[in-house]
């Protein structure tokens, strides 16, 4: 399976860190938060500096959560953090989320905050997300949205900021304007629509505190980060370029009128929809009874049409299979399967399901 082709365009330079510890589970995941069972097992992908995974860690005092991120300091950061809290409930590892290394249906909930907008391949992210996921769990993302954050009063130097950010963003192979992107991409890895609860929420800096602290951190951000290195590296700005859109950072973060608003999309996936969809338009949903030998299976109509109600079980080789199959044929690869093969303790009618 491919593995990460873009570049983490802001690295964990003291300046980009100063703003990624100040997320907690209450300001950067509120969405999932009603969904967590104490018993849950839960895979934090992406989890940077580790304080929302620290955070869910508490909130599933008799279950477990795994952190995982590609940069190997980074993930020595968020062990450390969670030894200072004191949890034992927690472990880290180095993953990327293209090609994680987890058994299918490994957890209740694969969540990813921030982490879309910097992929290769969001989708294929999100497929591999899904095949760790138990039958009825959920897949949680959150993105920004660069294009749609809001800002006064207007500036030269943050204007340039934002056509900068999305350039170097986009060069570097990720996707700045994610938020809105979240729900299609969904879909475009096998979720159903009516599986797929797509949401928004907003962080506002605006209050002294909080328009100082932001304004500080881009002054900081726009010359020492990786994002500055790659914006002069790729020929996207010149210092002195950068040295203005610091200087506009910092103006704002003093002006007492500044306000700044960041909308973020959000997708809760419920993974016990669809295993995958067969050329002749129907999907195939799991619906109970996972298991190492079989699964209980449902097929419906595209769409989120009515189920058709006729549920079975198959070895589950042959449906990891189809499953495969499925996937190819989204990505443009001609159909494998004209009829599952094998012996399923299927009737004739629901073999045809998979006909083309
Ligand atoms: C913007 S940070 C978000 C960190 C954390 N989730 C939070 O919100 O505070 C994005 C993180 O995703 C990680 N990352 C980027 N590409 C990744 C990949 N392909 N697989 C796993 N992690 C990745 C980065 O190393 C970085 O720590």
């Amino acid at each position: 399976m491919a593995r990460e082709s873009a570049t983490y365009i802001h690295g964990h330079h003291e300046s980009v860190l100063r703003s990624h510890s100040w997320r907690t589970a209450e300001n950067s995941a509120a969405y999932l938060l009603p969904h967590l069972k104490a018993d849950h097992r839960i895979l934090d992908i992406g989890c940077g500096p580790g304080t929302i995974t620290a955070d869910l860690a508490e909130r599933v005092p008799n279950g477990h959560v795994t952190g995982a991120d590609r940069a190997e300091t980074i993930v020595d950061q968020s062990r450390n953090l969670t030894a200072e809290r004191c949890l034992t409930n927690v472990d880290f590892t180095v993953a990327d989320v293209h090609a994680l290394e987890f058994e299918d249906d490994t957890f209740d909930i694969v969540h990813a905050h921030q982490v879309l907008q910097h992929v290769g391949d969001p989708v294929q992210a999100l497929e591999e997300m899904r095949r760790v996921t138990k039958p009825g769990g959920i897949v949680a993302a959150r993105d920004s949205d660069y294009a749609a954050f809001t800002w006064f009063p207007g500036s030269r130097g943050l204007t340039d900021w934002l056509d900068l950010y999305e350039r170097v963003a986009r060069a570097g192979g990720g996707e700045p304007d994610a938020g809105r992107r979240l729900k299609s991409w969904a879909l475009k890895a096998g979720f159903s629509e009516a599986s797929v609860e797509a949401t928004s929420s907003t962080w506002t800096f605006a209050n002294e505190e909080d328009r100082r602290w932001w304004g500080d951190l881009w002054k900081d951000r726009s010359l020492h980060s990786d994002f500055a290195k790659q914006a002069v590296a790729g020929g996207h700005a010149v210092q002195e370029e950068l040295q203005a859109i610091s200087d506009a950072w910092k103006a704002w973060g003093e002006a007492e009128e500044s306000w700044l608003m960041i909308p973020h999309g959000e997708i809760l996936c419920r993974a016990s929809i669809q295993l995958g969809q067969t050329a002749a338009g129907l999907v195939v949903s799991r619906v109970a009874g996972s298991g190492p030998s079989h699964s209980t299976f449902k097929h419906q109509r595209r769409s989120g049409g009515e189920p058709l109600g006729r549920e079975f079980s198959a070895p589950r080789p042959v449906l990891l299979e189809l499953q495969a199959s499925a996937t190819e044929e989204r990505r443009g690869a001609p159909a494998r399967h004209a009829r599952p093969q094998g012996t399923w303790p299927l009737s004739w009618e629901n073999t045809a399901t998979f006909t083309r």
